[in-house]
């Protein structure tokens, strides 16, 4: 089962990764590209105690933990966040981009 995943999502990266090739560059202030589908669902309005997306006040004392730490309640899940974060395709470095992104006021 584990195997199959990570086949499947290191298939997604690299697809992903195709797809960033020819995309055009993002304009700062914009959601990085995984975030609709995945971090979005829960942070852009704060379902279950998320610190929500644009809520500086709130992330304030999760960012403190510093980044590799924050990365790391991501992947492996917190309470209500399931791990992945609903993005079994994202780095730790699509990870840290959303996180910037939304610990920073909009
Ligand atoms: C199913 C809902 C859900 C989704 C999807 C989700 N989160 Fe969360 N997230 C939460 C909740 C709830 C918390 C608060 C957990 C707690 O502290 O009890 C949280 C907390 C966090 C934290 C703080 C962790 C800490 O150590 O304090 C980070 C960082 C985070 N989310 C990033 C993300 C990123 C990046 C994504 C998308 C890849 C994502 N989340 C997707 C629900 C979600």
């Amino acid at each position: 089962m584990r195997t199959t995943a990570f086949i499947r999502s290191t298939a997604i990266r690299a697809a992903a990764i195709a797809a960033l090739a020819v995309a055009p560059t993002v304009l700062a202030g914009d959601p990085p590209p995984q975030y609709a589908a995945s971090c979005g669902a829960c942070h852009a309005v704060g379902v279950a105690g998320a610190p929500a997306t644009g809520n500086a006040e709130a992330w304030a004392p999760r960012m403190e933990k510093g980044m590799e730490a924050l990365v790391a309640s991501v992947r492996n899940g917190l309470n209500a966040m399931p791990p992945g974060g609903l993005c079994n395709s994202c780095s730790d470095e699509d990870y840290a981009a959303l996180i910037t992104y939304m610990a920073t006021a909009q």
